[in-house]
This record gives C-alpha cells, structure tokens and sequence, in this order.
C-alpha cells in the first residue's frame, strides 16, 4: 500500500537496522507501523477537539455551547488518552518484544485481528458518544455511573478493550518462546520493561472488562440498578490503570531513545530492573487518588493507598529520574563528549527531534507531571486541586508534555529508521518539539494556576463571568485565561506541525538507503569501544540536576501548604 510496508528485507525475511544494530523481521515492522499510523490518525481526530474545548473554555471565544461542550470534551479525552495511546503502546510493545529480540512475530493472525477488533471498539465508541441523546449523556472520560450513557459506548470500551487484549498477545507469546529457547538468558532491559507494561495492561484491560461490562449489563437492563461507589472503585483500575501502561511505556521509550541517539549506556541495570518491579507491585495502588474524595472509601484506605503504598511507585519514578540522565552522562562522557559540568548536555543532539521530544518529555514530566502528582495525590493537598482546572493542568503534564511527545519522538524515530522516509522538512522536524512543549508547558501551567489559585471548575462552559445560582465571581482568573487560551493555540499549531510533518514524511519523503541514517547515531557508535566500565564516568551533571529537582519539590509542597492554610483557618 502506497509502498509504505515495504523495505528491504532478505530471503528470511529480517534485516539490520543501520541505527539500532537490530536484525528486524518484516513482520514485526509490518504492525508497528500499522498501529503506530493509527494511532496517528486518532491523534489528528482527538486534536481536533483540542481546538474546540479549549476555545470553549476561554470564554472570550466561547465556542460552544453546553449541549455540544460535552460532547467535544468526550472526543477529545477518548481519541487521545485512550486511542492515540493504546495503539502507540501496542505498538510499542512490539519493538521491546520481538524486535528487540530480533525475533519473527509470532501470531501475526493474533496482531491482525487485534488491530481490527481495536478499530471497530475505537469506531463504535466515537459513534455512540456523537449520537448521544437524552436521556443518555456524553459519558467524559469517566462515564460515572449513574449518569446514563448509550450502551453503545459501553460496548464499543468492551471490544476496544478486548481488541487490545488480542493484540498484546504476540508480544506475550514472543517473551514465552524467548525464555523457552534460552532459559537462562536476560531480557534486554527495554524487553524487561515492556513486559512490566504488559503486565500493567493486563491488570488494567482486566478491571476495564469488570467496569465497563457492569455498567453496560445495567443500560441494556440485565440488572436492575447500579453501585455508583462500586462502579467508580472498579472503573478507576482501568481508568488510572491505563495511565499506569502510558506511564511505564513512556519510561521504556526514554530508555531506548537516549540509548540509540543519545548515546546513552546504563549504568546499573540491576537499580533500573528493581524499579519496574516496583511499579508492578505498588502503582496500580495509586489509582485511589481519584477516590480521595469519595465519602464510600474509608480514610484508612484513602491514607494508606495514596500514601504509604503510592511512595514505593514513587520511589521508582525517581530512580529512573536518576538512572536515565545518569545514563546520558556516563555513556557520553564515555564518549569523550563531556567537559565541564554540563559538556555531556550541550554537546547533545539537540537538532534532532527524535533526542529534543524524549528529553523535553523527561523533564517536563518530572517537574511539571511528576510533582503535582504526589502534590495532588495527598490527602489534604487534594482538597484545593479536585475537580478543578489544576487537575486537568495535572494530567496535561504527564499525559501531554509526558506521553504524547515521547511518542511524538518515538514516532519521528519510526519515520526514519522503520518507513525509511525523510522528514519533508529537516528544518521544521527540529523545532517543532520546541514549539509544541513550550505553548503546552505554558497552558498547562495556566490551568494550573487557574485551578489552585481560584478554583475554577473543570468540566464546565462558563465560568469566569459566573458560576450558575451562586453570586460568586471568578472574574479575577480571566487574564490567566487569555494566556492560556493563546498559548492552546499556540500548542495546537504545533501539534498540527507534527501531524503534517509526520503524515507527510510518511507519504510524500524521500526513500532513504541505510546510510542515510548515519546521522541518527550517537557520536562514536551505538556502543562506545573500549574505556573503563561506564559506572565508573563522572555523575555529578545528573547529581545537581536532581538537587535542582528537589528545591523545586520543596518549594513547591511548601507554597500548596501554604495555599492550603489560607483556606483553612485553624483556630480562627
Ligand atoms: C494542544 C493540546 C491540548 C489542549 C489545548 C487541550 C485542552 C484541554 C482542555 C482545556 C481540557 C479541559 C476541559 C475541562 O475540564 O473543562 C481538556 C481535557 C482533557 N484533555 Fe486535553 N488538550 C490537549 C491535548 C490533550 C492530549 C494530547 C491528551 C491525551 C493524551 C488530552 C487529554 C485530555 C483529557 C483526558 C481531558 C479530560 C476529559 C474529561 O474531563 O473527561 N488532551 N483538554
């Protein structure tokens, strides 16, 4: 088709990969660019709505209406956090398994079906949420019972789901006949953290089934009424779980894009395994952040989920906060490309979009995402952030500044080295990750502000000039408005960027030969020959870049106490 499966494979059917050194057989490329483009396309579809609810909620636009608002809101938060991102992590999966491996595809059926089955749940989802109409409502990301939704959309999640379970199981079988054959060897890391989001996924995939086929028996009326508590407990392991598969696939591509761009070689990857592990045990436990408000949930088990529990997540964040740039440093200072301070930085290849998206996902997720996370995922804190735009600033750091330009930067990278096309225009490729992190960073910050400094509502058309039935102005937080409203714009010509550069590469680039890729490669090779161990490179770049970290942490956790207190006078 339009020659975009094709490339030059041998009798077996594998070839090398200049960039990687990987041997690739034709059919693992075969899927993940299937289910990479897809994943594309439901992007420009979820974009489109980024454009509509954004300019809805700058009131000074006013775009929509409430009928049409929810309706939009409900596009938007499917097409991406759900669409764009599932299919990207099957996909990813699919390099971390057998590509990485250097294996065939096992199941190639399997894939096959589970790409159809996920493209008619993704179908039926987007059909019942348009044609929603009264009594049913737009069911939002959440579908909270009892609101009502079409039973369509309910069964469209079910097959959605479903169609993802199907196509996870090539990757599976792929790590099954992998050990079998050498019993005692390691999985390569990224093959070992793949698995850990396999793993995530299956959990999650598991309580969406309970979840959505609950809510569904009670639309169509097999029982009779629905547990609204229960409901939202089992909703939010799919609901938070599938931000779990976002989040561990991300750090997976960090670690593979520094390491084939960047140069990167880890420097312990024993620390590295221990803190997928404790993903696996500890952060599905976090999803009770959402319950923080929930009068069914027992404080106890509020406290001990969101705290003790959520903390070994959290620890594990950090440590691989530490090891990748650590990585970065040692592998490049390895290199010889590390004078000074920071010389392992600057010297990097800035230039390149694929290294610039997965380092400005790193960091923005970690300042931005990462902190507010434990922020808001505590208990008193949380009371100033629920349900109002500081929550939706949240999870625009991680799941946009985070997720979506790390697999922006995954995506140039499949351009390249998989479809084998250059970019239509080298000059734009390089800035569009600016661009679009910068505008993004600054919305997002705005509705953070937004939120915890007035507390504008989420979820809702107006509310700067009034909030229906009540006297009470939030007038004031209209100038962070107009910020917000045009950098969003800002954020959305740059998402159209990568959309234009990205299908247009793919369509219309010229077809590279091997060689062409060279300048993918970090200086010296993928691996540096020669020289001492790589634990044995200077970290002290990384270590002051983690002090840094940590002042903004604290600076941070005391001004939302701080916030906290001026609401919440005690003995006044
Ligand atoms: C330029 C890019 C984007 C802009 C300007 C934007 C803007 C917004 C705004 C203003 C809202 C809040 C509406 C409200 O609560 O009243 C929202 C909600 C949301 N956005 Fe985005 N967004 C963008 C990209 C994304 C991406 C890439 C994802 C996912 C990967 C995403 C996921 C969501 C979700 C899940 C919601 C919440 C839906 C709900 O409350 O049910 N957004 N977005």
């Amino acid at each position: 088709m339009l020659g975009l499966f094709d490339n030059d494979y041998g009798a077996d059917g594998f070839r090398k990969c200049s960039v990687t050194g990987l041997q690739i057989h034709e059919s693992v490329e075969k899927y993940v660019k299937l289910f990479a483009l897809t994943a594309i396309v439901a992007l420009l579809y979820g974009g489109i709505f980024a454009f509509t609810v954004a300019m809805t909620r700058w009131e000074v636009v006013g775009l929509l209406g409430p009928g049409d608002f929810y309706t939009h809101l409900s596009l938007h938060a499917w097409n991406l956090l759900i669409f764009w991102m599932i299919f990207m992590e099957i996909a990813i999966l699919y390099v971390g398994g057998p590509m990485v491996l250097g294996r065939k595809l096992p199941l190639e059926r399997l894939a096959q079906l589970g790409w159809g089955t996920m493209v008619a749940g993704a179908l039926l989802v987007n059909y019942a949420i348009w044609t929603t109409s009264a009594p049913d409502q737009a069911p939002l990301l959440t579908s909270y019972a009892p609101l009502p939704s079409d039973p369509l959309f309910y069964g469209g999640a079910i097959v959605f789901l479903l169609g993802a379970t199907i196509s996870a199981l090539p990757f599976f079988a792929t790590l099954w006949f992998e050990k079998r054959e050498n019993p005692d060897g390691t999985l390569p890391l990224v093959s070992f953290g793949a698995f850990v989001t396999g793993i995530i996924a299956v959990e999650a995939i598991v309580g969406g089934l309970v979840a959505f086929g609950y809510a569904f028996a009670w639309r169509i009326e097999l029982i009779g009424s629905i547990d609204a508590a229960l409901y939202r407990q089992l909703y939010w392991i799919v609901g938070h779980g599938s931000q779990q598969i976002n989040l561990v696939a991300m750090i997976v591509v960090w670690y593979f894009l520094t390491h084939v761009v960047g140069g990167a070689e880890i420097v312990s990857e024993k620390v590295s395994r221990t803190a997928f592990i404790l993903y696996l045990f500890f952060i599905n436990l976090g999803a009770a952040h959402h319950l923080l408000s929930d009068p069914a949930v027992s404080t106890g088990w509020r406290i001990f989920n969101t705290s003790y529990a959520f903390y070994g997540a959290t620890f594990a964040s950090l440590i691989h906060a530490f090891a990748i740039p650590a990585g970065i440093e040692a592998g490049r200072r390895k290199r010889g490309l590390g004078g000074g301070l920071f010389g392992w930085l600057t010297s990097a290849p800035w230039k390149n979009p694929v290294f610039s998206s997965t380092i400005f996902s790193i960091i923005l997720f970690g300042f931005l995402g990462g902190i507010t996370g434990v922020l808001m995922g505590q208990l008193q804190l949380n009371m100033t952030w629920h349900n109002t735009l500081a929550t939706v600033g949240h999870f625009h750091a991680t799941v946009v500044l985070g997720t979506t330009v790390a697999f922006m930067g995954l995506s140039y990278f499949v351009i390249r080295t998989m479809f084998m096309r250059a970019f239509i225009s080298p000059k734009l490729a390089s800035i569009q990750p600016y661009f679009y992190a910068g505008a993004m960073s600054i919305a997002t910050l705005m509705l953070m502000y937004v939120g915890i400094l007035y507390g504008v509502p989420r979820r809702t058309v107006e509310v700067v000039e009034n909030i229906p039935g009540t006297d009470f102005s939030l007038a004031a937080a209209a100038p962070l408005f107009n910020v917000f409203g045009l950098f969003a714009l800002l954020a959305i010509l740059g998402g159209v960027l990568f959309l234009v550069i990205a299908v247009g590469s793919v369509l219309f680039g010229r077809k590279l030969e091997p060689g062409d890729n060279d300048d993918l490669t970090p200086d010296g090779g993928l691996y540096a020959d020669g020289g001492d161990p790589v634990h044995t490179y200077e970290m002290r770049g990384t270590f002051v870049l983690c002090l840094i970290f940590l002042g903004a942490f604290v600076i941070t956790y005391v001004l939302n106490w701080y916030l906290l207190s001026q609401l919440w006078q005690i003995g006044a």
